[in-house]
Parts: structure tokens; C-alpha cells; sequence
């Protein structure tokens, strides 16, 4: 299935639960939550109060992001503030398929991310314990990027492995993804969308929500035309 995760980074910050609401009213799945600590990344941006906050104001899934060092160190405390999704980067962590059983140990969901510079190949190994691999399309740290086309190389190739390998695990992209290009993300095999700019930093959030499914919807109804 084709999920819409709208990345918080790019709402209006004296008015968070205003713009979640309209992008959830819209029919949204997650909220994606980019957490930054200012040295696995040259940016600071929120961290466990505000997605605990919003959790009282949303059932969204939370899609929680840590761009940070060992994120190990903290999994528990997003798992309380009630972050569904946990992504850590393999370029943090050290043990991997230890911070997949800790985050699966407190109820949640285990992902993967990795930077444009990281090879898909390299995290093969750890993704019989996660559920989901997080394809960053831009180098993490700033919204409104542009997508580095050669990172949907990367998404095609993990499809490919997911398929081969009886897997279930999803595929979420991540940087510079518009109305203009997400047909082609998708056709990469991604089928989890994270959408910024072109969300939250669109005059009408629930419009861009819309619009994005009917993408989803085109899309699936061609594929169904073209198989049968
Ligand atoms: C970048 C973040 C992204 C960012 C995407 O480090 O991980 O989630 O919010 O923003 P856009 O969609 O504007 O590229
Ligand atoms: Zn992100």
C-alpha cells in the first residue's frame, strides 16, 4: 500500500498541531518526526517533548527519524513519547540488530535508514529485523532539497532484494520529494513517500495531501490495467 509520511520539519512551529491535524483530516498515514542533534547532522531541530506532546493530539503514525549519534541511547525515550516507526541510521549504530530487538522489545517498528552515500548492499544483512528501510534521497539535516536521482537506483535495488528474499520489509524515501517526481519514486519501488516542503510548506496543506493520493490511486490503478 502507498502512505503519505508529511515531515514535521516543514510545519509552521507556533502552530504544529493545527497543520498535523489538517494533513491527518486529509487522509495522511504517518507523520514523519526528523529528530537532529546537532553532530550526526549540522542541525538541531525537536526532539522528545514535542513528539510527546503531539501524541496527545494525533493518531497518526509516528514515523520517528533520529538523526543521531548511537540512537541507541535513546530509543527507549522515544518509544514512550509514543513514536510508532524508530529509524536509526546505520552510519550511527553500531549494532544494529540490537537496536531492532530493543525497539521491537517496547512495541514498536525497527527501520533502517541510510545516507544517499551509503550502498544499499551494506545493510542487506541486518533487514530480516526491520520492518522498514528508510532510502535518504537528499543528505540529512536540511528540508527543501533537491532528490538525488541516482538514490532511486538504490530503492530499485532493494526491491529487487525484498522480492527475491520473500521479505516483507517497506520502503520509505526520504528528501526533494514533489507532486512533480513521486511517480517516479514510487515506480523505483518506494512505497512510503516523506513529504516536507511539499506538504507543510504548501499553502494548502490538505490540498497536497489529496494530491499526492490521487498519485497513489493512479498509479496502483495503472499497474492493476497493466497486469490484468
Ligand atoms: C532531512 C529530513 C527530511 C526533510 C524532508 O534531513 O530527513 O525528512 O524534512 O524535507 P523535504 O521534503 O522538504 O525535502
Ligand atoms: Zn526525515
Amino acid at each position: 500500500m502507498l502512505k503519505l509520511a508529511p515531515s514535521l520539519l516543514a510545519a509552521d512551529f507556533k502552530n504544529l498541531v493545527r497543520d498535523v491535524s489538517l494533513a491527518e483530516q486529509a487522509g495522511a498515514h504517518y507523520l514523519h518526526l526528523d529528530v537532529m542533534d546537532g553532530a550526526f547532522v549540522n542541525n538541531i531541530s525537536f526532539g522528545v517533548p514535542v513528539i510527546k506532546s503531539l501524541r496527545g493530539a494525533s493518531k497518526l503514525v509516528f514515523d520517528a527519524h533520529l538523526m543521531v549519534n548511537a540512537p541507541e541511547r535513546y530509543i527507549e525515550a522515544f518509544a514512550e513519547a509514543g513514536a510508532d516507526i524508530i529509524n536509526v541510521h546505520a552510519e550511527a549504530c553500531a549494532d544494529l540488530a540490537g537496536a531492532f530487538k530493543k525497539i521491537r522489545a517496547l512495541g514498536g517498528s525497527p527501520a533502517v535508514t541510510i545516507k544517499p552515500g551509503t550502498d544499499i548492499s551494506s545493510i542487506f544483512g541486518a533487514l530480516p529485523g526491520a520492518d522498514m528501510v528508510l532510502i535518504m534521497s537528499v543528505e540529512p539535516g536540511f528540508g527543501g532539497q533537491k532528490l538525488m536521482p541516482e538514490t532511486l537506483k538504490k530503492a530499485e535495488r532493494l526491491a529487487e532484494h525484498i522480492t527475491k528474499n520473500g521479505l516483507k520489509t517497506e520502503i520509505e524515501m526520504d528528501g526533494g520529494i514533489y507532486l512533480e517526481n513521486a511517480r517516479e519514486v514510487i515506480s523505483a519501488g518506494v512505497n512510503i513517500i516523506v513529504a516536507g516542503s511539499s506538504v507543510f510548506g504548501a499553502g494548502d496543506i490538505g490540498q497536497a495531501v489529496k494530491s499526492f493520493y490521487k498519485i497513489f490511486d493512479e498509479f496502483e490503478k495503472s499497474k492493476g490495467g497493466a497486469h490484468g
